[in-house]
């Protein structure tokens, strides 16, 4: 009897799941899952360099300046701020879950994270820095200089390393387990009704054509202002600048609605402030849908079940500059004094 209960309950365990698989492999969003395999040297590097402002030129500004993990992985700013305090062109995306994206950057003009991650270090209007100079900095470091020997066993610090560490701590920043998640996988009661139905309206309205996958987003480049144009006077060009094809004009990565609750403003140029706003203006131009309040309410409820856990760590401790690091240089250099007055 008892062997016969065990055996129930076994056949029942296993039925459960077989349906918890097969929903999820209906369903146009799948669960996020774990990094695969990460090297943890790596990892622990990367976490430092992304955290040290001293990669910039003003020794202020860092990766996490701009992509704030407490804060979503974003500035919550319309365009970020960079280098003396200039204003940037475009809004910065995400770095949660930036490991799934097809592409980086909205026109995905870099293939993957470690071709991303040394562009803001030497772009004029972010970090303003040179590779080189960094280089340098890292070099004048004896306790990164270590590190990195440990880590790539090689003599010499070289920006191939800097980035390969960066894009590895970068896959660590999933966030799998949202309420969404857990109602794929069976946990009928993780989503209120009104949930439900947003989620059905995200579905049937044809949200999903561009909204899919584990990221909700990030796998393709899609147009902005498919029934309707999004501004008449926008000037980035998006896909368009990168391939130069007519047909990639207004073009851009679908961003990931992982978290969305977190990462206002919304687009690529911040223009809309509120998860409200974005999700009237995606029905109006996307598909030609006005949704009424109502719908509106649902499909947010829907977004912010998005939420997932979010990457736990401590906060990686920098080691201190030498007497060699050469020095930052947060402010323009002054002028020189006007010479005295011939009397
Ligand atoms: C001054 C602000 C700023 C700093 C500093 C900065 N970023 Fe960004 N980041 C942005 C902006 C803005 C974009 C979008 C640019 C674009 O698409 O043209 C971006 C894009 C990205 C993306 C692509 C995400 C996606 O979905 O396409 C990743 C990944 C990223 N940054 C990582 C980093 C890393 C790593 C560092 C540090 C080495 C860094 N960023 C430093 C502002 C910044
Ligand atoms: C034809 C493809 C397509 C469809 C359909 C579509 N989207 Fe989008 N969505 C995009 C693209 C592309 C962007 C980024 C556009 C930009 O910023 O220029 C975007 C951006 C968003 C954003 C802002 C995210 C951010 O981080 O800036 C939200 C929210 C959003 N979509 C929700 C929805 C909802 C809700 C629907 C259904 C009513 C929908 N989308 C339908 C392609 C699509």
């Amino acid at each position: 009897m008892k062997r016969f209960l065990t055996l129930l309950a076994a056949s029942l365990l296993s039925g459960a799941a077989s349906i918890a698989v097969a929903q999820t492999a209906d369903e146009p969003i799948q669960i996020i899952q774990p990094p695969k395999s990460i090297n943890l040297g790596m990892v622990e590097l990367g976490k430092k360099l992304y955290f040290d402002p001293r990669l910039s030129k003003s020794g202020f500004i860092s990766c996490n300046s701009c992509h704030n993990l407490s804060m979503g992985g974003t500035d919550n700013i319309p365009t970020s701020i960079g280098d003396q305090w200039q204003q940037g062109p475009i809004n910065a995306p995400t770095v949660l879950n930036s490991s799934l994206n097809v592409a980086q950057f909205w026109d995905g003009r870099a293939g993957d994270l470690k071709a991303q991650a040394g562009g803001p270090i030497a772009n004029p209007g972010e970090m303003a820095f040179t590779h080189t100079l960094a280089l340098g900095v890292l070099e004048s470091i004896p306790a990164y200089v270590r590190e990195f020997k440990q880590v790539f066993g090689k003599d010499k610090v070289d920006i191939d390393q800097v980035t390969a560490a960066i894009a590895e701590f970068e896959k660590t920043l999933v966030t799998p387990n949202s309420r969404f998640d857990q109602w794929l996988l069976g946990k009928k009661d993780a989503l209120t009704a009104d949930e439900q139905k947003g989620y059905a309206l995200f579905k049937d309205t044809g949200c999903v054509a561009c909204h899919n996958g584990e990221a909700v987003g990030g796998n393709s480049f899609q147009k902005m202002g498919v029934v309707e144009a999004f501004k008449k006077d926008d000037p980035a060009t998006g896909r368009f600048a990168v391939t130069g094809k007519d047909a990639d004009r207004f073009n851009y990565k679908v961003p990931t609605l992982r978290n969305v609750e977190y990462t206002y403003p919304y687009f690529h140029d911040g223009s809309a402030n509120t998860l409200t706003e974005a999700v009237r203006t995606m029905g109006r131009i996307q598909l030609g849908k006005d949704f009424t309040a109502d719908e509106t309410r649902q499909v947010v409820a829907f977004l912010k079940t998005l939420t997932g856990d979010m990457p736990q760590f401590t906060m990686p401790v920098l080691p201190p500059s030498s007497d060699a690091t050469p020095r930052p240089q947060p402010f323009p250099p002054k002028a020189a004094p006007a010479p005295a007055p011939k009397k």
